[in-house]
């Protein structure tokens, strides 16, 4: 499907809504219900069976995704790491458990900040290898060196026709270049979501 099909179907569903936090609320940087409700008309349009995201936090994400593959039959891995400050996945799970079915989700732990990359790394791609991933978001470190790591490592996992999506596109800081990665593709095959924070789509 051409991108600006995908544009303009999106526009034509209707979404739920499970809620959001955006960044300056007490919940921290999840996405907010915009945010949440676009990945779920993305999840429509698309109609993806294996979704990835790296950056589970509260699962604010994870569920708009879970919300469409579990009644498409579909799959959503969800990635954090484990902080020694009790972030991460830590405490993602103590949220997330208490909303969602466990049973959908596959976690990776991973035991702590210093290793987060190398390991997260070394598990990230092992794990979903058999997988061809139809959706990817990215909403972990956003810095320009992780970012980019995990858009050019997924796309030999990707279908085809495959989906990435990054989030915090329009915050521009050294903390946050998603918008980097975004700048070196082609007009063609991108295009940003003006939420909150900047949704940007690109189309493979
Ligand atoms: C902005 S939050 C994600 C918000 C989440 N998508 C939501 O909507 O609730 C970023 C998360 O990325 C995690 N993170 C940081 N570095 C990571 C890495 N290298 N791999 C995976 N997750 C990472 C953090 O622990 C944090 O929970």
């Amino acid at each position: 499907m051409k991108k600006d099909d995908v544009l303009k179907l999106i526009q034509e569903v209707k979404s739920p809504d499970l809620g959001g936090f955006g960044t300056f609320s007490a919940g921290g940087s999840s996405i907010n219900s915009e945010e949440g409700q676009l990945l779920y008309k993305l999840c429509v349009v698309l109609k993806p069976k294996v979704v990835v995201e790296t950056g589970t936090h509260h699962g604010t994400s994870t569920n708009y995704f879970l919300e469409w593959a579990s009644s498409h039959n579909g799959i959503v891995y969800t990635f954090d790491v484990e902080t020694s400050s009790g972030r991460g996945l830590h405490r993602s799970k103590k949220y997330f458990l208490r909303q969602f079915k466990p049973q959908k989700i596959l976690w990776f732990i991973k035991p702590s900040l210093e290793f987060r990359i190398a390991k997260i790394r070394s598990s990230f791609l092992s794990s979903i290898q058999k997988q061809k991933v139809d959706l990817f978001f990215h909403d972990s470190d956003h810095r320009y060196e992780n970012a980019s790591w995990e858009v050019q490592s997924i796309l030999s996992h990707m279908n085809n026709p495959g989906y990435i999506v990054l989030h915090d596109v329009l915050k521009r800081t050294e903390e946050h270049a998603t918008w980097k990665v975004l700048e070196k593709i082609p007009a063609q095959w991108k295009h940003i979501f003006q939420t909150q924070n900047g949704l940007g789509l690109i189309k493979l």
